[in-house]
This record gives C-alpha cells, structure tokens and sequence, in this order.
C-alpha cells in the first residue's frame, strides 16, 4: 500500500490569549492510496479542522502536509487553489453552495472551470449526477428553494462530479433520510472503488463506518484510535509512526 497524503506533528488553534483553544494538539496521520478512512470522535474534537487542512483550505500553526507526492503547506494560495483544483472534492458540512446558481449550475461550474469541460458535456454530466442523486426533477432550483437534504445532495454531486484522486467530506449523509443516504454511501463507495479515490469522511453514521478500511478516532485534538476493517470488524492498529524520509 503507498501512502498518498501524510500529515506529520499538525497543531492548529483558533482565537487569541484565554480565548485560544488549541483545536489539534499533535496529529499525525496517513491516508493509503485507495482507501477510504473514516474519521470519528467528539463534537468539537477537532475533525473539520483536521479535514480542512489536509484538504489544504486550512493552514496548520505548526506541521507538514505531503499530498500526492507535494507539501502542501509551504504552497502559496495560487498553487494551492490549482493542486485542490486538480485533485480535490469536497463535500462540506455546511453545504457551501453558490446562492445565486440552480442545482445544475453548481455542479457544471466545477466541470466547465475545474475541468475544463465543455458546456455541453458538462451539462450532460451534471444532470446525469443530479438524476442518480435523486434531483433530476429539481436541477432548477436554487439553494433556497431546496430542503437542507436536497443541498446536501447538491454538494455531494458537485464533489463526485469530476472524479477526484481525493475526496474530503464532512458529515455528507447528516442532513438526509434514509434512502437518499443510502445513495451518497454509494456514490462515496463507487467512487473508491470505480475512480480509486483516496477518501477520508467525518461520519458517525454507521453506514459510512460500514464502507471504510479505516476508522480513526479524535479526541481532545490527538488520534487517540485507528482500526483497520477487517471482514466488517475493527481491528486495532498502531498509531501512525514517525515517518521515515
Ligand atoms: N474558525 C474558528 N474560529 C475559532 N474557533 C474555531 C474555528 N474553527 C474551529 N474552532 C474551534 O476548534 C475546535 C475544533 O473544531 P472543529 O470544527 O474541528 O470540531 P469538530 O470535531 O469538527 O466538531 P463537530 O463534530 O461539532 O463538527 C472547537 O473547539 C472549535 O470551537
Ligand atoms: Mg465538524
């Protein structure tokens, strides 16, 4: 197995003086090509800070991101919006969507300037998308016409879209009902298996658990667990060591 994104000794606080919380202390993290991880653990804990930054939106105050085979950290904001550009989906757990663009809109703007894509093609992507998400009917409406499950979905198709070598998602079945989770699980899943995305997912829902080779466990802002999925049953695994260089 090769290891395609490393975090190495991530601290990352937030406010100033008393009002300082350190949200991760010393985190220390690799992600198997391939393989989706599952991150876990407490309110608060530190699991979007943790997501943000090895998806580079996020600085660490101190602490080395590699992403397939580049460190992320030392990249200024251009060359890190075109790596994110070129690699990255997100699914993020506020939904992030554009306010002014319909459902279909959101998903052909990441295709037509991520991608490159013709108008044409991303159209035909973008509705095929929507339709297996369930919103074929809806692809005109706006973010404030939809109900928060209908824009998590939204923001589920516009990360899957384009195919990521890497895909981050915060909580992406929180906000659905059963079955409309069911087919993000999918989807996340197809996406591992099909496009060989590396994929690391915030979830408690024991569905996203249930795909996973990987569970890791946050808590007070250090990786307190990590299990490997073995036949469907955790299986303790060291933390991640030193790496070596
Ligand atoms: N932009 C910010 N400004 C100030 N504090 C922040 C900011 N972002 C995160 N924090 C703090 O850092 C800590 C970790 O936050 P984070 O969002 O990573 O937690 P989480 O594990 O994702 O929680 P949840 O399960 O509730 O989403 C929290 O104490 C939070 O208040
Ligand atoms: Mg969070």
């Amino acid at each position: 197995m090769s290891v395609i994104l490393r975090g190495e000794h991530l601290v990352r606080g937030f406010g100033e003086g008393e009002l300082r919380t350190l949200a991760l202390r010393d985190v220390s993290i690799e992600l198997e090509a391939g393989q989706v991880t599952v991150l876990m653990g407490p309110s608060g804990s530190g699991k979007s800070t943790l997501l943000a930054i090895l998806a580079g939106l996020l600085r660490p105050d101190s602490g080395e991101v590699e992403s397939m085979g580049q460190s992320i950290v030392g990249m200024n904001d251009a060359e890190r919006e075109n790596f994110r550009r070129k690699y990255c989906g997100f699914v993020f757990q506020g939904y992030n969507l554009f306010p002014a663009l319909t459902a279909q809109q959101q998903v052909e703007i990441v295709l037509r300037w991520g991608e490159g894509a013709s108008a044409k093609e991303a159209t035909a992507k973008a509705i095929e998308t929507l339709t297996v998400l369930g919103l074929g009917e809806k692809r005109h409406l706006r973010p404030w016409q939809l109900s928060g499950g209908e824009k998590q979905r939204v923001a589920v198709a516009r990360a899957l879209v384009k195919r990521p070598a890497l895909l981050f998602a915060d909580e992406p079945t929180a906000a659905l009902d059963w079955e409309h989770g069911e087919q993000v699980v999918q989807l996340l899943k197809r996406g591992a298996a099909d496009d060989k995305a590396t994929v690391l997912i915030v979830s408690h829902d024991p569905r996203v658990t249930g795909l996973a080779d990987r569970v890791l466990f946050l808590a007070d802002g250090k990786i307190s667990t990590d299990h490997h999925v073995v036949d469907g049953a955790l299986e303790h695994r060291e933390p991640a060591k030193e790496a070596v260089r």
